[in-house]
């Protein structure tokens, strides 16, 4: 994984068929996704339920490009074994999943990952101030984390705040929630380079027609390739 802030499009599975990861996760690769964002929810700290480990790993034999494992559970840090055996490339979690983020960053990182920092909407930026050596990626949620298709709440102030706190560190930001071609420009022009999307990638396409997600990630890849022309 060469660093570089060129606009890079993470379809979300939690929109695919659920019946079919393996054949949906070639299909959004074939149709140009640059990531492959696997979203892990506890019913806990999210009021949501998806997949642990197992399915993950599962998934990983399919997945050529970049495995990005974003963590909506708590506890944390009894898992990331886990979850680097399962072959997570990165693995994400949310400041707010417990008292001791800066232990739980180092573990992800000893643990042979790169390591992801989530921050929910109403987490400030400043928040992340002492993290910002601990973690190659910051995931800002532009929705409250459980569920695709929420519509998209502005966080385009934290996120270029976020990119000046980072300075010339090798560290993503990505945007997670209600990506499509309307709000992809406005976070790509404050400085995030990882766009997660689930709905506006997988609508109108399936595994027997995956073109509408090709026609789907070039929409949101050009949109915020147009603000930062
Ligand atoms: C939200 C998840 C997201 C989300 C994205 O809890 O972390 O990855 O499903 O879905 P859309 O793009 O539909 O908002
Ligand atoms: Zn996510």
């Amino acid at each position: 994984m060469t660093f570089t802030r060129e606009i890079k499009i993470a379809p979300s599975i939690l929109s695919a068929d659920f019946a079919d990861f393996g054949r949906e996760i070639t299909a959004i690769e074939s149709q140009g996704a640059d990531w492959v964002h696997v979203d892990v929810m506890d019913g806990h700290f999210v009021p949501n339920l998806t997949f642990g480990p197992p399915a993950v790993k599962a998934f990983r034999p399919h997945v050529k490009t970049v495995m990005d494992v974003h963590l909506m559970i708590a506890p944390v840090d009894p898992y990331i074994n886990a979850y680097a055996d399962a072959g997570a490339d990165i693995l994400t979690a949310h400041l707010e999943a417990g008292p001791h983020i800066h232990r739980t960053l180092q573990a992800i990182r000893a643990a042979g990952m790169k390591a992801g920092l989530a921050l929910n909407p109403g987490t400030p930026a400043e928040a992340a101030a002492h993290l910002m050596d601990m973690v190659d990626l910051i995931c800002v949620m532009t929705v409250n984390p459980g569920f695709g298709g929420q519509s998209f709440i502005d966080m385009t102030g934290k996120v270029r705040q976020l990119r000046g706190m980072i300075g010339d560190r090798p560290v993503h930001i990505q945007i997670d929630g209600g990506v499509t071609p309307t709000t992809a420009p406005l976070v790509a022009a404050a400085g995030a380079d990882v766009l997660v999307a689930g709905s506006a990638v997988f609508k109108g396409g399936s595994v027997s027609d995956p073109a509408p997600y090709g026609a789907n990630i070039a929409a949101i890849r050009a949109a915020a390739n147009a603000a930062l022309a």
